[in-house]
């Protein structure tokens, strides 16, 4: 529709109609407005996978890798690809507008929402978010870029106070969202936090540079629950309350304008773009159609990620292995039969379906060799109750009973369901209890642990002992803890094996807690020391040992941060015991960020998966087996120690968290520090090897885009696919400037012995700095150097740049190798 035709439709409406569109009318939903033909917008997250406008395991949802695997492959076409699956999805579902991209920063590898965001790296960032964008929304459905702005923490998220000076906001922080405005995004969401003092939600950043200087013309939401205040936040260029229907604007709202509090075009402007929004995903008339792609397509796509995001960190010639020759193999780890697939909190989804690295490994070994799995110490906190060991007492299904009663005890809704985990149990008018149930058949005697989460009043009994009674107030009003992740109390029982036991537990409702119930149950956990001992005989007998590490959905998750990058567990321990007993282990990493890697030098290859999404384990074995070569470059520097790290600050202090190293985060801060890290942002091997040739920047080109043009020859054995990136200093900059920083990248591929050229674009931005005094973008004049390479660390050519005084910038010409 035209501007025109739109205004028309507001002109329709009056004040009070123009305010009801202003607050979600549900946690997902917007309010439909028959006056003028608009239907409510559904809106999900997230950022791996559209999980629909329900938490229920029976609504599933095509699982992608996670932000941080995304941003490791350092492909736009491929990121577009990713965000077409998430249309689909979102179509699918009935769902308008879906929650993600994240762009907030690798800021401190510490972060806990780490794996939901792309990168360290404001350029990466942005490429990534914009290509993402754009391949949602060419299917008609929106994309959100969240969350708006200096969001890079979860620690105190919903109050901290963010310090951090202008150049670097615009340069670092707020560079990625202008990379999503700029490829048309049509929803930005307004963080919990504050920056300079002042809530996201009512920030004069919302409307400059947002607004009026990127000129944004789409729909600012708040993030869930972070608008606090009526005249504040409607004063600002915040658009839409979600979630509803209760909220601090609606009647509040109509009042303060009819007392001239807040200014009647205000709202107009807001309830416009809201309009704008329902024409672009089809609300405001016929449904756009959209065919869903089969799932069956959607999953070699996914598959195809894995690998192309997976980062082969170091690899002394063990890998690809030859499935034609191996005889035996050693799986070892807990995450090798239960891998960590995606991040935890609100951006989890229900996945489709799971390939287990275990499962993938026997598939493609199965008659040729000999797979021993060894699970290693156990390492996550108990399950929810679940089908096989759990049934519903009432049907014998597997799983479990749910029942609502009221405040006489009386049934309101009774139910059979997968698991113990119910985000969201129905709740009837008059509702006051949740219990869940099940006849748990242990598998194994002794000693078990049992769970109930939640908050208010819990009991927890098996079969009628109470094993967890008490009175558990709510400590938070996050809705990742309060909605997503409640803490779980636990006591233990002591079962016989094959003897099944009743498990009943009971949480009573209060105002203001939220719902979510949660029972989990696990079986005496073997000792870790014995444990170790098997896994290293496993490998001590097999040909090539597989070692899966990494993160828990207790260690990694929305709405905490973490405090060591060390694995949890006795997982080093695991890793020096089967590296010793086997030189050829290969170990397998999957988290969403940096962990620390002790023993690295004694692997024979550390191959890094991170989250990896639902097809984590057939995509594993593509690349185990070689027949896609890892993709992956590192988008985020890898640590060797937290110690070492220089920038790790997540915690704010007397509620301020400083952005006190300025300009220099990620890669940045290692150069400048004169420290090496693990791997440098950037590094990653395939499996082939590459020579640097020559490197030649061309005079700049209209809008000011140079290009660099580099030759790389393909020295190795078989095609492979290389990420060149082109880095800038500028050693003698009049203004502070970052050691070097990431100016573009692309990707060549050649045949053995073939010469390549990536063309590189450098747009005219990545020489400017934002000058403070003159509130705008500056180039000075003078020389840039040019480096090019494989990493942040390896940069084997050089070129330079030269900007005139005046006139139009020259380049200066080719230069060969340094040495
Ligand atoms: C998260 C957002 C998310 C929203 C809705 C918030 O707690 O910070 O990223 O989109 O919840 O689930």
């Amino acid at each position: 529709m035209t501007h025109e035709e739109l205004t028309r439709l507001l002109d329709k409406l009056d004040l009070d109609q123009k305010v009801r569109l202003l607050t979600g009318t549900t946690n997902w939903r917007t309010a439909d407005e028959p006056a003028v033909g608009l239907r409510g917008m559904t809106m999900s997250d997230g950022p791996a996978g559209v999980r629909g406008p329900t938490w229920d395991e029976t609504d599933t949802s095509l699982l992608l890798p996670c932000a941080s695997a995304i941003g490791a492959m350092w492909d736009d076409d491929l990121v577009g690809e990713l965000g077409s699956v998430l249309a689909a999805e979102a179509r699918r579902k009935g769902v308008d507008v879906v929650l993600a991209p994240t762009l907030n920063l690798h800021r401190s590898p510490l972060g806990g929402r780490h794996f939901e965001c792309f990168s360290e790296d404001p350029e990466l960032t942005g490429r990534t978010g914009a290509a993402l964008v754009r391949g949602i929304q060419a299917h008609g459905v929106a994309a959100t870029a969240k969350h708006y702005v200096a969001n890079d923490s979860e620690t105190d998220r919903l109050t901290v106070d963010v310090k951090v000076d202008e150049r670097t906001l615009r340069e670092v922080y707020l560079a990625p969202f202008e990379a999503a405005v700029r490829a048309g995004v049509w929803l930005v969401m307004s963080g919990y936090n504050r920056v300079d003092g002042v809530p996201l939600t009512e920030s004069p950043l919302l409307a400059r540079p947002l607004k009026d200087e990127w000129h944004f013309d789409g729909v600012v939401v708040s993030d869930w629950g972070a608008v606090r205040s009526t005249e504040a936040s409607a004063r600002a260029a915040q658009d839409l309350v979600m979630p509803g229907p209760a909220g601090p604007w609606g009647d509040a709202l109509v009042r303060a304008v009819e007392d001239g509090r807040v200014p009647s075009a205000v709202v107009d402007d807001k309830a416009g773009r809201l309009l704008r929004l329902a024409d672009r995903v089809g609300a405001l008339h016929r449904p756009t159609t959209l065919p869903t792609p089969p799932r069956q397509e959607a999953r070699a796509l996914l598959r195809r990620a894995v690998a192309a995001g997976s980062v082969l960190l170091g690899n002394r010639g063990v890998l690809p292995l030859d499935p034609a020759t191996l005889t035996s193999v050693a799986v070892i780890g807990a995450h090798a039969a239960e891998p960590r697939v995606q991040g935890g909190g609100s951006a989890a989804v229900h996945p489709h379906r799971v390939t287990t690295p275990l499962d993938a490994l026997r598939a493609d070994l199965a008659g040729t060799a000999r797979v021993v799995h060894a699970p290693g110490p156990a390492l996550t906190a108990p399950p929810p109750l679940s089908a096989p060991a759990c049934r519903d007492p009432h049907t014998g299904r597997g799983g479990v009973r749910l029942r609502v009663l009221d405040g006489d005890g009386r049934e309101l809704y009774a139910g059979h369901h997968r698991t113990g985990r119910r985000l969201e149990p129905p709740l009837p008018p008059g509702a006051r209890t949740v219990e869940i149930s099940a006849l748990l058949h242990p598998g194994t005697g002794g000693e078990w642990t049992f769970g109930v989460g939640g908050f208010g009043r819990m009991t927890l009994t098996v079969d009628g002992h109470p094993v967890v009674d008490g009175v558990f107030p709510c400590v938070s009003d996050d809705p990742a803890v309060v909605h997503v992740n409640p803490p779980c109390h636990y006591g233990t029982a002591r079962l016989t094996a094959g003897r099944p036991v009743l498990v009943l537990a009971r949480r009573e409702l209060a105002d203001g807690t939220g719902r979510a119930t949660l029972v989990t149950a696990a079986p005496p956990r073997p000792d870790p020391a014995a444990a170790i001992r098997e896994a290293a005989e496993a490998a001590r007998t097999a040909e090539v040992a597989l070692v899966f590490v990494g993160t828990t959905p207790h260690s990694e998750s929305e709405g905490r941060d973490r405090t060591t990058l060390a694995l949890p567990g006795h997982q080093d321990a695991l890793v020096r015991a089967v590296t010793a007993a086997n030189p050829r282990t290969v170990v397998v990493v999957n988290s969403g960020a940096p962990v620390e890697m002790p023993w690295r030098a004694d692997a024979a290859a550390v191959l890094l998966t991170w989250l990896p999404g639902q097809e984590a384990g057939s995509g594993l074995a593509d690349v185990l087996f070689g027949r896609t070569e890892p993709g992956g470059r590192l988008p985020t520097t890898w640590g060797t120690c937290l110690a070492d790290t220089p920038v790790t600050t997540t915690r704010p202090e007397e509620g301020v968290l400083r952005y006190g190293e300025g300009l220099h985060i990620g890669h940045r801060a290692w150069l400048r520090a004169g420290r090496r890290p693990a791997y440098w942002f950037g590094h990653g091997l395939g499996y082939t090897t590459w020579a640097y040739r020559a490197a030649a920047v061309s005079a700049p080109a209209q809008g000011g885009v140079r290009t660099v043009s580099v030759r790389v020859r393909n020295t190795g054995r078989r095609r492979g696919r290389e990420v060149v990136q082109v880095y800038l200093a500028r050693p003698a900059s009049a203004v502070e400037r970052p050691y070097r920083w990431l100016a573009g990248y692309a990707a060549v591929e050649a045949a053995p012995g073939e010469t390549a050229t990536a063309v590189v674009r450098i747009p005219d931005r990545a020489l400017r700095h934002w000058s403070t005094e003159e509130r705008g973008w500056r180039t000075e004049p003078g020389g840039y150097e040019v480096h090019v390479g494989p990493s942040a660390g390896e940069l084997p050519l050089t070129a330079s740049v030269e900007v005139p005084a005046e006139g139009s910038p020259r380049a200066a010409g080719e230069r060969l190798p340094r040495g």
